[in-house]
């Protein structure tokens, strides 16, 4: 039995949240849930949206399975994903970008792992007004962040069979900061021969996925870049309804959808619960539960494969309805 804390979101998340627990369930994995509210419907009765206790249930389970959160504009509040990132020091951002079946995409046999720095660069949030027509943005760049993001990545490509890390740049531009990232995966790159090592500048990067993405296999990059490049690749695969992301630390992992909580749809059945799905895939290899996963993954395909999906994908089936074509294949 594992002991695992589900923070269900809000917005669709609920929505989802309960598909996915349901799919588990049936999977036969034994899950505990310790499930944790947070969110904008939080702060009516805690002041804020993300209460200690949820902090403490994944430092106490160590695994988090996480649905989107809506982040309140302009009301003071830090953003709950940034603030768990932080709190946690889930410092690398793992999101595997694979074409799934059925799924119609611009290309075919996209399979690409964005791995993506996530404690610093220009969003460790050091802002200043200089003046009233000026404004500046600090960006942070240090040894210690890129030196256990690029091992990550490398370890990342060794576990998982894959060949090339291709590190993302803008170091001729950026010559300190992301000079110093460049250099150390340089250094960290020495000790994994067996792993093919490759160098680009980000705006190539770009041009270049959208072209022929078949050519990447593992990139890592600073914080900011690894942001706008892991949602041009979820693009590349069918969308936010389908992109799975992680956040690892030493210590927790927080598994989690690349999307919002979808306020246009919360509340209708409409909303793929995929991407959180995935997630969950995901993270049960993580805890180990492989036959579960392999299980949960070979029956979410072939209810894709049957043109079994929901409105986002062009399918006609409701968050629920579809779930269970998913549980019926199990
Ligand atoms: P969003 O990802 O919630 O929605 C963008 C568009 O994609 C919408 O049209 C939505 O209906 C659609 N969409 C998203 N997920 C879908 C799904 N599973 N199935 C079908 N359609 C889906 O992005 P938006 O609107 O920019 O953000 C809404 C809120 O979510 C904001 O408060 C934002 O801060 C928060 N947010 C939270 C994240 C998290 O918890 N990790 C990540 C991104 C945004």
């Amino acid at each position: 039995m594992h002991n695992l804390t589900l923070i269900n979101g809000d917005g669709i998340g609920p929505e989802i949240s309960d598909a996915v627990v349901k799919i588990l369930d049936a999977s036969g994995v034994e899950i505990n849930w310790d499930v944790q509210t947070a969110g904008e419907d939080v702060i009516a009765t805690e002041g804020v949206p993300l209460p200690n206790r949820v902090l403490e249930s994944i430092k106490k389970n160590k695994v988090a399975l996480k649905a989107p959160v809506t982040t309140p504009i302009g009301k003071g509040f830090r953003s709950v994903n940034v603030q768990l990132r932080k709190d946690l020091d889930l410092y690398a951002n793992l999101r595997p970008c694979k074409n799934l079946p059925n799924v119609k995409t611009r290309f075919e046999g996209v399979d690409i792992v964005v791995v993506r720095e996530n404690t610093e660069d220009l969003y460790a949030g050091i802002e200043r007004q200089v003046d009233e027509n000026t404004a500046e943005s600090i960006k942070i760049i240090t040894r210690n962040a890129s030196e256990r993001i690029c091992k990550f990545a490398f370890d990342y490509a060794v576990k998982n069979g894959r060949k090339e890390v291709c590190v993302v740049t803008k170091a001729n531009i950026m010559k300190l900061s992301d000079g110093l990232f460049l250099d150390v995966y340089r250094e960290v790159g020495k000790s994994y021969p067996q792993i093919k090592q490759r160098e680009i500048l980000v705006d190539n990067l770009c041009m270049q996925l959208v072209q022929n993405p078949n050519q990447f296999d593992v990139l890592v990059l600073p914080n900011l870049y690894g942001d706008i490049v892991s949602d041009l690749c979820a693009g590349l695969i069918g969308g936010l309804g389908v992109a799975q992301g992680a956040n690892i630390g030493l210590e927790c992992a927080v598994f989690e959808p690349v999307h919002g909580s979808a306020p246009d749809i919360k509340g209708q059945n409409k909303a793929n619960p995929t991407a959180l799905l995935l997630s969950a895939i995901e993270m049960l290899k993580y805890i180990n539960e492989f036959d579960a996963a392999e299980k949960i993954e070979k029956a979410l395909f072939k209810t894709l494969e049957d043109g079994t999906c929901t409105a986002d994908l062009g399918g006609k089936l409701g968050t629920k309805e579809f779930a269970d074509a998913i549980i019926a294949n199990l």
